[in-house]
């Protein structure tokens, strides 16, 4: 998954490119490059690692045009290098590519069988070979991108230049997101608007097969069948300084301190406060609000759920299920979407397909999602990122309302995704009758209640601070939960890995005993999630068989908990809350734990080694 970005305009082009470059960073951070038009060429610069090496090839460099393309890449094809970094320049062509070329290998005999010198290790360069051999017969550029486009199997965004048409710009979608970008006397076109929200918030998002050229600053676009259309121009409401840090070290760390706001922004639109009952307030695919009749007659027909996610987003959905298996008595399914896209699902009549996705464009779930769709069934989305196209392509759509989340390895998307399935989970038991409207005043009380409980439990930033230093050194790390927990306990472990790069793993914690106590010593750290709930004693009994085995305790519990406390070599406790909510509390520690873990071993916490924020291909 890579960025790219494109302008055309009076601003000095470097800097909208770079400044672009540098919001999509988080979409792939291993080589950079541009490519500006430049009194008759366009001058290609590039550089391996992080973009701070781009800025330092950059640094005194003028160029004369008003034209250019960059791109970040995360490398799928080729090793991080120069060489394999965008834009790839081929005869008059300068390109851009976001995502993968399946048929690269059968391209590529073909374009060296034909007298080719291919120079990189990657895909991307072929596509530029193939569009310099249409323009060399003749074509314009609109007409070279058309013509190879059936050519290519897989998913492929790209922009493409040529030196005969140095006011052109050709921008094609197909699988990874692509926006264009309005501004006054210049336009832009990048993979999404954070990386143009501080010069345009009027905003196009492109479908699968359209084709954008973009001459000067005006710009036409083409449907797959290659007919101009006219498309919505959007007006985004993406503040810019929500995108800024705001002082705090980190992206992630300023976004773990965003969940008790965030959390209160998910639930807002869907609480009645008079009445204390959850009205659900889900859009249609037109951007209307369901009617509350309508959509209670359409979930009642619901008889089975299927929740498809993938990473944090699919340990959301595990927790969902305890959640809606609880509060409505409709069987729930939950599969990793890399999984469920492949094995031929029985999809009954009458199901629904959740799909959970802060990005709203990972490959394998929105691969799900379509699969679906075509055995009939209705698909629910819950995103953070409006008009992606997992949201664009749902029936039903409910929104994490998180704000833009930078840090790659997810957190408050995870918090306000559980947010919104217990809303969910409540409105399903309220309108099966399975929740009584006593019942569902408590919970909705409870709810309400969660930010500032939530901010109680960020109090341990501290603690994990000091704790990070001595924490380094263990071996290994077990995750226990049971219940609500226990997706709690492999959302833990996913940190761990993700961002300290230490071997950690979640386990159901009643399945110690059939196997993984033997990892148990004084070397392994094991952090047990054992909140006041109706699995708490036996998930006690667990902690006592690990703490025998001499295993370092790290356990989170309700309030003062004299029996945990002495069991433990640290005792974190949450605020009393309901079974359902307590692990939302949970797993605020367990990121802090993390972080700090990941900092205090100088890792870069925002942007960890091979991974990338959306993975946009399988
Ligand atoms: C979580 O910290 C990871 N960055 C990753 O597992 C992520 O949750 C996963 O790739 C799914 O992303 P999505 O929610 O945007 O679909």
């Amino acid at each position: 998954m890579c960025g790219i970005i494109g302008y055309y305009g009076n601003k000095v082009v470097k800097d909208v490119l770079f400044d672009g470059l540098k919001k999509l960073e988080y979409r792939g951070y291993d080589s950079a490059g541009v490519a500006i038009y430049d009194k008759d060429q366009y001058r290609v610069i590039r550089a391996r690692g992080k973009l701070n090496h781009l800025k330092e090839r950059l640094d005194g460099e003028n160029f004369s045009g008003k034209i250019g393309i960059g791109h970040t890449r995360w490398a799928t094809h080729g090793i991080p290098s120069e060489t394999n970094a965008h834009p790839h320049q081929v005869g008059k062509i300068s390109l851009v590519h976001n995502g993968i070329i399946e048929n690269y290998q059968e391209i590529k005999e073909t374009l060296v069988r034909g007298g080719a010198k291919i120079s990189s290790e990657t895909d991307s360069e072929l596509i530029a070979h193939l569009i310099s051999q249409e323009v060399e017969q003749g074509h314009d550029l609109k007409k070279a991108v058309d013509q190879i486009i059936p050519k290519l199997e897989g998913a492929y965004s790209i922009v493409a230049t040529s030196l005969d048409e140095p006011d052109t710009m050709i921008a094609f979608k197909n699988g990874p997101p692509m926006v264009l970008g309005l501004g006054k006397e210049e336009i832009f076109v990048a993979s999404d608007a954070q990386a143009i929200i501080h010069h345009t918030n009027k905003v196009i998002f492109l479908e699968d097969l359209e084709v954008v050229k973009i001459q000067g600053t005006n710009y036409e676009i083409f449907s797959a069948n290659g007919f101009p259309i006219e498309k919505n121009i959007h007006t985004l409401n993406m503040s810019p300084e929500a995108i800024e840090k705001q002082g705090y070290k980190h992206f992630m760390k300023k976004e773990i301190y965003e969940q008790p706001r965030v959390v209160a922004n998910a639930m807002r639109d869907h609480i009645d406060l008079e009445t204390l009952k959850v009205a659900l307030e889900v859009l249609n695919s037109e951007d209307q609000i369901i009617a509350a009749e309508d959509l209670k007659e359409d979930l009642a027909k619901v008889q089975r759920i299927f929740i498809v996610a993938c990473g944090t987003s699919y340990y959301a959905g595990l927790y969902g299920e305890y959640l809606i298996e609880n509060m409505a008595r409709i069987p729930v399914e939950v599969e990793f979407a890399s999984e469920f896209r492949y094995r031929h699902p029985v999809i009954p009549e009458n199901s629904l397909v959740l799909v959970i996705s802060q990005s709203g464009e990972t490959a394998d779930t929105l691969a799900s999602l379509r699969m679906a769709k075509e055995q009939g069934a209705k698909i629910l989305s819950i995103c953070n990122v409006d008009k992606s196209s997992i949201d664009r392509e749902a029936y039903y759509r409910l929104f994490m309302r998180a704000d833009v989340e930078i840090g790659v390895a997810s957190t408050k998307a995870l918090t306000t995704t559980m947010t919104v399935l217990n809303l969910f989970a409540i409105y399903l038991g309220t309108s099966r009758e399975q929740i009584n409207s006593e019942q569902e005043k408590h919970l909705v009380r409870s709810l309400q209640a969660l930010p500032s409980e939530m901010e109680k439990v960020l109090a341990y930033d501290s603690f994990f601070e000091d704790a990070a230093k001595s924490l380094k050194d263990f071996r290994g790390f077990l995750y226990l939960g049971r219940g609500a927990n226990y997706p709690v306990a492999m959302e833990g472990a996913l940190k761990l890995k993700e961002l300290a790069y230490m071997h950690a793993e979640g386990y159901a914690a009643g399945e110690m005993k059939h196997g993984p106590i033997a990892l148990i010593d004084d070397r392994m750290v094991v952090v047990v999630v054992a909140p006041s709930d109706s699995v708490y004693e036996k998930t006690l009994s667990n902690l006592e068989e690990v703490r025998a085995r001499g295993g370092h305790i790290i356990a989170i519990g309700t309030e003062k908990n004299e029996k945990l406390k002495n069991l433990s070599k640290h005792y974190l406790a949450i605020p009393k809350s309901t079974w359902n909510l307590n692990p939302i509390l949970s797993v605020i520690p367990l990121q802090l734990m993390a972080y700090h873990l990941a900092d205090n071993l100088g890792l870069d916490v925002d942007q960890p080694r091979n991974l990338a924020k959306s993975v946009t291909v399988e």
